[in-house]
């Protein structure tokens, strides 16, 4: 008998996480590695949150709270689907938890039984389909073409619906893709979930503030109001205001759902950290006016890596709209000799090649379940972008 459960044969670590540690090990060795790997602002936490957690520590308030999240945490969540998605929700529609990969893990649990179908669109974060395995659901894979740059089409949407599919999960900003949905894309989308009432809905919002090129970032309850009652929003503070170590993320979706998922935290982690709410109080109530400038920021970023990244001969790169990554393709360098005599065969060998050869850390496609490509987070100063560049480049020309 197996001491481990049998479901973890299935289940990977964290890919991108990997990555990470990968490069950390190489760089705790001497290597003058850059690592492009991980999702996560390289800015600080501003400091008005900061000392607003500081104040919330004096106060004492460092004790257990409400499993799903302080009444006042939920309040700010209220006013901030009000405000920034026109979308009214009551605290008991409302669950805080340890980052929204806990909220979306909690929802899955809460939900799925053996056999029931999860639609996830590829390429997906890294997590969605090993949180449906662990939930003994299926994951069954949308694969969305780059050519309809990585966006699945209402036709696509349609042909993998069954009787057994009980979640779609949307990401718009996508990880790793960088692709939006605009309001006409979710409304086809809607127009089939709408024929399809057994089916809920994720959607993952968790990129909304890093849109670009004057985009209006649209979550699919807005586009079709008959489609909140099944929709799960799940939101957080860790990427608009670089929170990413407070561990603060939060879902707003149907009652039922959320006692449920309430349930499921209250027999396992307990409430989130309670200086990380206290902190995100006031990211969602206080100053907004950094958010603006560091989306423009990062669009400055995406522009520089996607234009270094296409004159490089075999790297084919789209230009996404959000979140902070850029998903090219490395097909055309298949086939190619690297100077100690391997071939290139896959994004793998790609992705392994650029951290010998390079030293730069990034992931390959497959880890999203989208091969021939590889992941760039540009989540980092410019110096070290442009030098990462600049060695992508250098390593592909040695290429033969
Ligand atoms: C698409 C997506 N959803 C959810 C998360 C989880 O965010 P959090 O830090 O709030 O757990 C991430 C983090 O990388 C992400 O990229």
């Amino acid at each position: 008998m197996s001491f481990l459960a049998n479901c973890l044969a299935n289940i990977k670590p964290s890919p991108t996480i990997a990555v990470s540690m990968k490069a950390a090990e190489l760089k705790a060795q001497g290597k003058d590695i850059i690592s492009l790997g991980m999702g996560e602002p390289d800015f600080d936490t501003p400091q008005n949150i900061k000392d607003f957690a500081i104040q919330a520590i004096k106060n004492g308030e460092t004790k257990y709270t409400a499993v799903d999240g302080t009444a006042v945490l939920k309040n700010a969540i209220i006013k901030k689907f009000k405000r920034e998605n026109n979308l009214e929700y009551i605290a008991n529609e409302i669950s805080v938890s340890t980052g929204a990969k806990q909220v979306i893990y909690n929802a899955l649990i809460a939900t799925l039984n053996a056999g029931d179908e999860v639609l996830i669109p590829a390429p997906y974060w890294v997590s969605y389909p090993d949180m449906v395995l662990l939930g003994n659901g299926i994951p069954v894979i949308i694969e969305a073409n780059s050519k309809n740059n990585f966006k699945i089409s209402a036709n696509d949407l349609e042909k993998k619906i069954s009787n057994k599919t009980k979640w779609l999960i949307l990401n718009s900003p996508s990880n790793p893709t960088g692709a939006c949905y605009s309001e006409a894309e979710l409304r086809s989308l809607a127009d089939v979930l709408l024929k399809h009432p057994h089916i809920h809905i994720l959607s993952d919002d968790i990129y909304e503030h890093l849109i670009f090129d004057n985009l209006k970032f649209v979550t699919l309850p807005q586009v079709e109001p008959k489609l909140k009652e099944r929709t799960l929003v799940v939101n957080g503070v860790s990427k608009a205001y670089a929170m990413t170590g407070w561990r603060i993320g939060y879902g707003a979706g149907p009652a039922k759902l959320i006692k449920a998922m309430g349930v499921i935290q209250s027999q396992s982690t307990s409430c989130p950290s309670s200086i990380g709410q206290s902190a995100s109080v006031e990211a969602l109530n206080g100053t907004q006016d950094f958010i603006k400038p560091n989306a423009l920021l990062f669009q400055k970023r995406r522009d520089m890596v996607v234009k270094m990244l296409n004159e490089i001969d075999g790297i084919n790169c789209n230009i996404p709209n959000g979140a902070f990554y850029v998903f090219p393709s490395c097909a055309g360098l298949y086939g190619h000799k690297t100077p100690q005599g391997k071939i290139i065969n896959d994004d793998n060998d790609f992705a392994s090649y650029l951290l010998e050869e390079a030293l730069v850390a990034v992931v390959p496609g497959i880890a999203f379940g989208a091969k021939d490509f590889f992941r760039i987070s540009y989540a980092a100063s410019d110096e070290f972008l442009l030098n990462a560049m600049n060695r992508i480049a250098l390593a592909c020309k040695k290429l033969s």
